[in-house]
């Protein structure tokens, strides 16, 4: 079964149940103040997870792109991706255990949809410790449907356990099912946790049913969740009965590329091909959806990215320009599910953008690099001391003058034996220039804090959006919007840096707002009669049919999941505190609310 096939079963199948079906909301959080991209199907639903009202109903299933890059040394191996799609049912408030478990069971084991047996099915529930009490009901139900109880396992809140995705937000245990994927029949004792190997895990229900609060508790939910989760490449690897994701359909059309380009065999030189074929992949849904290679942010990981591609490149001899020939083929691939695709000349430009201006520097790097390695050679002929650090201000020179992201020196680094003082590259930066990087903890990725302030922040980014457009012109859309307890920060598109007098026109536009004291009010419409209104908003990644449109009379009406404030008064006072470049064509904004 291709992944084509099973991403349709799925949404097919959680229609019949009732489901409406969303397509996957872009890489970019809209309107999610802590993370850099969506990393999970949930993610976009959180505002619905934690109580507010989903224009769709309480049943959805959706089919989601995601970005993850915890794990990105371990990619190269089997299984770990950066880019991966991940299918999703969910019920806000609606069905909770029983019906999710049956639900997953029926669709992995019925005839009908994926036709697994049983018998090549094992389980685990949530083993149980002070903050939640063991799931032996997950368990009665798995029993009841027919999966032996040696064949269910009892694990802790590390394995078991869901969310939440930052510090704070929606969470809960979940059951996991796991395929058999060893030799023969499993025997008897085999289960995920005696038999590790041998058990790939598919899919995960959650049940979230807390809110991890900031002090480390668990608060009840307003409503009881079901969230669920299945890697779309990793489970139609296994259907296919292929030992990787890199052996299915969704890799193989690009690992052939690669092989036309490359001095070496994907035998030869596997992690490098598989490292080339994701990171590619990644940066082309990125680029799919407006990101564009930088230092900050999003930008910063996808430059990484596509810097970690072309050294792989040259490690496998290829010598031509090549990202958006792989680029290309990936679009190819995906372009049918995901339509943000088609604009693939602007896409392929930006990769050979990024990759003239990173090839312009790259062999001196390397030379610079070698030169390095020969220098503690020397250091260590002298002085019979070994150094086995590169330091701070060499990896900053690395990365200064010759465009190396310091994880790829550390890569390199490692090659050789050699860590880096990353601690030390990082005051290098700070010294070096003031550009921000308190935000550095997004890269873990987090969730909405639905805290008062980001609330009211939140709100104040809608009448900032407004005030743009209205100062700048239609032209100052937004590009991105992050937000946390203590600021707001917008990005948007302008050519210019903006003046004193634009900057208090925006300021005053957003005070008058507040002082008028406006009410909020919500409103579900149609798509197209939301845009008819005149709400602004990034309609072309909007989802469903039904869009959330929240209307601040005279002063903004935008579509949002929100939550905001009831009444502008309660924003008290808006300022600007930094306006500055990101990039072309890009400006950022960031604000504050003042007593
Ligand atoms: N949110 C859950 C996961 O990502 C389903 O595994």
């Amino acid at each position: 079964m291709e992944a084509r096939e099973l991403r349709q079963k799925y949404l097919d199948f959680f229609k019949e149940k009732g489901h409406a079906v969303l397509p996957s909301a872009p890489l970019l959080p809209e309107n999610d103040p802590t993370v850099l991209f969506t990393t999970a199907g949930m993610h976009p639903l959180v505002p619905y997870l934690m109580g507010e009202k989903h224009p769709d109903g309480t049943r959805l299933t959706s089919f989601q792109k995601c970005i993850r890059t915890g794990d990105i040394d371990e990619v190269g191996d089997d299984t770990h991706l950066t880019f991966f799609e991940m299918l999703g049912n969910w019920s806000l408030g609606d069905y909770f255990k029983e019906d999710a478990i049956k639900f997953s069971f029926e669709f992995l084991t019925s005839k009908k949809w994926l036709g697994i047996p049983k018998e090549k099915l094992s389980i685990s529930v949530f083993k149980g410790d002070d903050d939640a009490p063991p799931d032996h009901q997950a368990t009665d139900i798995w029993k009841s449907l027919g999966i032996p109880e040696h064949r269910i396992v009892y694990l802790p809140k590390s394995d078991n356990w869901w969310g939440p995705a930052g510090q704070t937000g929606p969470c809960g245990p979940d059951t996991e099912m796991f395929f058999w994927v060893g030799k023969g029949k499993p025997g008897k004792e085999s289960n995920p946790e005696t038999d590790e190997t041998n058990w790939v895990e598919i899919w995960n229900d959650v049940f979230m049913q807390y809110d991890k609060q900031a002090d480390g508790t668990f608060k009840p939910l307003k409503q009881k969740n079901v969230d669920t989760g299945m890697g779309l490449e990793r489970t139609a690897a296994i259907l296919q009965g292929k030992k990787t994701v890199y052996d299915t359909e969704l890799f193989e059309p690009i690992l052939k590329k690669i092989a036309t380009l490359s001095k070496f065999s994907y035998k030869e030189k596997t992690t490098s091909y598989r490292i080339i074929a994701d990171h590619l992949r990644a940066a082309t849904m990125m680029a799919g959806d407006g990101v564009k290679p930088s230092n900050l942010d999003q930008g910063y990981v996808m430059r990484r990215l596509i810097r970690r591609a072309i050294r792989h490149g040259k490690l496998i001899g290829i010598e031509q320009s090549f990202t958006h020939i792989i680029a290309k083929k990936i679009i190819h691939i995906m372009s049918d599910i995901y339509p943000e695709l088609r604009h693939e000349e602007a896409i392929l430009i930006t990769m050979k953008e990024e990759e003239e201006q990173f090839q312009k520097t790259i062999n001196q790097g390397l030379r610079e690099f070698e030169k390095l390695l020969k220098g503690f050679e020397i250091a260590f002929e002298k002085t019979g001391k070994k150094i086995s650090e590169i330091s701070g201000k060499q990896a900053f020179r690395l990365y200064d003058t010759y465009g190396f992201p310091i994880e790829m020196t550390e890569e390199l680094g490692n090659e050789h034996g050699l860590s880096t003082d990353h601690k030390g590259f990082d005051e290098a930066f700070k010294a070096h220039q003031e550009l921000s990087r308190a935000d550095k903890g997004t890269f873990k990725g987090g969730l909405q804090d639905h805290s008062w302030e980001t609330t009211r922040l939140h709100t104040a980014t809608h009448l900032l959006h407004s005030a743009l457009m209205k100062v700048l012109g239609d032209h100052a859309k937004q590009r991105g919007s992050n937000i946390t307890a203590q600021r707001l920060r917008f990005d948007f598109s302008h050519p210019d840096k903006m003046t004193d007098e634009q900057i208090a026109a925006v300021e005053k536009y957003v005070n008058d707002a507040i002082a008028s004291d406006q009410p909020v009010t919500m409103k579900v419409l149609p798509l197209e009669e939301a845009k008819k209104s005149g709400a602004i908003g990034l309609f072309e990644q909007k989802y469903g049919d039904q869009v959330k449109v929240y209307d601040m009379g005279p002063w903004s009406k935008e579509t949002c999941g929100g939550p905001h404030v009831e009444h502008l008064g309660q924003l008290s006072h808006f300022k600007i505190t930094k306006e500055q470049s990101i990039g072309a064509g890009l400006r950022r904004i960031k604000a504050v609310l003042t007593d």
